[in-house]
């Protein structure tokens, strides 16, 4: 599978490092995350790890090939098939304390629409990680797809600045967003170097105020005409 690919285990492994930061830092504040909805779970990768820890974790994702594979890799998970913008946004399938969208929001046509729907899932605190526009202020950007198994389901996508994804996380009744330092993360994607400019970030965002190293609270620009 492409999941398979080294490239993707390294990814993966990097963020399972800031999530499982990011988590601890929760916890310190609510206690233990007993459950979580893994969105765009794929093969269940996180789902697996998360479910070894102990957690009750359900998975979700628009294929079922994808449903069917993690049923095999993460037995101790549940999943269901889910897309995400074909979807009612009151058809939210369930509720837990932790919600991780990784990897999902940049091939969704509407993906202001599906933070809404992690708002409507997340009890406690969304962990959030997608690839992002390079430039500052809230903006998208229309890309086609490539659809296969580790991307999009339709063949248009939109890609949001970190700003844009800020402003999504706050319209959508967030009270404190966080972005995860980027350098802290151990993959080049998250980090800008003379050559390249970083593609992806990691946001946190819950109702608790937290202080943790590694985790920033990010205020997005302001837009004209408009508070939160
Ligand atoms: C890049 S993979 C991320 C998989 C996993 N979360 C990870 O980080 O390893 C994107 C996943 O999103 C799923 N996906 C794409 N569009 C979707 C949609 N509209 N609704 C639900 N899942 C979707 C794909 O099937 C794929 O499993």
């Amino acid at each position: 599978m492409l999941f398979d690919e080294p490239f993707y285990q390294a990814i993966n492994e990097a963020r399972w490092g800031a999530l499982q930061c990011m988590l601890a830092t929760v916890e310190e504040q609510i206690g233990r995350v007993e459950d979580l909805l893994d969105l765009g779970c794929g093969p269940g990768w996180f789902a697996a790890r998360l479910s070894a820890e102990g957690r009750c974790v359900r998975g979700l994702d628009g294929r079922i090939e994808l449903i069917e594979e993690a049923r095999r890799r993460a037995p101790l998970a549940s999943f269901d098939v889910f897309d995400f913008d074909a979807a009612a946004m009151e058809a939210v399938p369930g509720q837990a304390d932790a919600v991780i969208c990784f990897g999902l929001l940049y091939h969704l046509e509407n993906p202001l629409r599906a933070l809404r729907m992690c708002r409507g899932m997340a009890r406690q605190v969304l962990f959030l990680e997608s690839m992002t526009l390079p430039e500052d202020g809230g903006m998208a950007r229309l890309l086609p797809e490539n659809p296969n198994e580790t991307q999009g389901m339709r063949v248009l996508a939109l890609l949001m600045t970190p700003d844009a994804i800020a402003h999504g996380l706050l319209a959508s009744g967030f009270t404190y967003v966080y972005r995860y330092d980027g350098e802290a993360v151990g993959h080049e994607d998250f980090t800008s170097t003379d050559e390249r400019k970083k593609r992806r970030d990691i946001f946190m965002a819950c109702d608790v105020q937290v202080s943790a190293p590694g985790l920033s609270p990010y205020t997005p620009q302001s837009l004209a005409r408009f508070k939160y």
